[in-house]
């Protein structure tokens, strides 16, 4: 974007595919870190002299409008941090999307309605994304690609549309860039990796990958289960993916091949419930060793002792990576383990990086000063796959 911003945009209208893909509760914002994450970009053109066009999309609708996944309440939030009025344009490619950028003056913003509205944004079909890349393309001169979280999904707006117009990259995807490459390049060591979440099948890449980079894999969350499960452990009602058991037991296996720690929750809170997220009303867990949860009961969070456990794993890392909450951490009763991460993190003298949508919403969820991370990533999957080595489609199309 320096290139751009030296050759001077005054006048231009400069279409910025940007990732709004923020928590909603009905229409109220539950975390702007992706919206203020893109401001610098945002301003510089503004204030450059570009018409800014800014798109992006919106939770997973099917290709058609859905009022449940409009831009619309991001659009007032990013007028609200940019302290000047922005346009909304209630479509896309339409009539309301030309007159809106029409309308707009040097320095004006306008954000567009959520691209996935149009089943050509996510289409597989390479025609079908080509035609709706064109008719994005008329809406501007320039492009700028700084929708980090998006960068790994073959779309449109992110793959397609920025072969047809000069393209750069935006403040956002340099600084992300700068961050994962001290995770894959010149890695301070020991090099400490803390995965959570739900599902071991999202993380299989990462963990393949990792195993030949990290010196200590740290497992908590809803996937810690089909960890314990590998090692011989029962797991009562936890979410358990046993098909992926065998993926596992190759990875630990590896892992010791190469000096590589596992370390896995050694106790955690069970309860025969699953805690109502909306009342919180108290859940009254019960702490139990983690080869010892009852056949009822479900894992719901790491145990104290594997708080303290995971806490001095970390103390000693120079570099850590943490991806994915350590439990139900929505519930207060569940927080405390994705708590004691966090602290960790923000206690230890290493360069610390969250990725991930759900594990920077949850350390500002749950209060923590995120400028006491290293950085916070704007990306789940894209830095995931990033840290995977695999070429990202919005990377891609950037560079070419
Ligand atoms: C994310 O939330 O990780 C990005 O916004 C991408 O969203 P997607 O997984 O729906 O493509």
């Amino acid at each position: 974007i320096d290139t751009l911003l030296t050759q001077g945009v005054d006048g231009k209208r400069v279409f910025v595919r940007a990732d709004l893909n923020v928590p909603l509760d009905g229409t109220a914002i539950t975390d702007d870190g992706r919206i203020r994450a893109v401001l610098p970009t945002i301003k510089a053109l503004a204030e450059a002299g570009a018409k800014v066009v800014v798109a992006s999309h919106l939770g997973r609708p099917k290709g058609a409008p859905d009022p449940a996944f409009s831009l619309r309440p991001a659009a007032a939030r990013l007028s609200e941090l940019l302290g000047a009025p922005v346009a909304f344009a209630g479509d896309t490619i339409g009539s309301e999307a030309h007159d809106a950028v029409g309308g707009l003056r040097a320095g004006q913003v306008a954000v567009l309605e959520n691209l996935r509205f149009n089943a050509g944004e996510t289409a597989k079909d390479d025609a079908e994304r080509a035609e709706f890349a064109a008719r994005l393309a008329a809406l501007a001169d320039v492009y700028v690609g700084d929708g980090f979280g998006a960068v790994h999904r073959k779309h449109a707006s992110v793959f397609d549309l920025p072969k047809l117009l000069p393209a750069y990259a935006g403040h956002l995807i340099a600084t992300e860039l700068g961050v994962l490459r001290k995770l894959t390049d010149d890695v301070r060591r020991p090099y400490a990796v803390v995965l959570g979440g739900a599902k071991v099948s999202d993380k299989l890449g990462v963990i393949d990958h990792l195993l030949e980079k990290a010196d200590r894999i740290l497992i908590g969350g809803g996937m810690a289960y089909t960890f314990l499960k590998a090692k011989g452990h029962e797991v009562g009602r936890s979410l358990l993916q046993e098909d992926q058991v065998p993926a596992v037991l190759e990875y630990l296996a590896r892992a010791e091949k190469r000096g590589v720690e596992f370390v896995l929750p050694v106790d955690v809170l069970v309860s025969g419930e699953f805690p109502d997220l909306k009342t919180k009303a108290p859940a009254h867990p019960a702490t139990v060793d983690a080869d010892a949860i009852p056949a009822d009961q479900e894992g719901l969070d790491i145990g104290p002792k594997t708080c303290e456990l995971y806490a001095a794993k970390l103390a000693d890392a120079a570099t850590v990576f943490w991806n994915g909450p350590m439990g139900v951490f929505e519930h207060p009763d569940y927080a405390k383990g994705t708590q004691a991460v966090a602290q960790a993190l923000i206690d230890s003298p290493a360069f610390t990086v969250v990725g991930g949508g759900d594990s920077a919403a949850a350390v500002r969820t749950l209060g923590f000063d995120e400028n006491a991370f290293g950085h916070i990533s704007t990306g789940g999957g894209a830095s995931l796959e990033y840290l995977e080595g695999k070429t990202l489609p919005g990377l891609a199309a950037l560079e070419d």
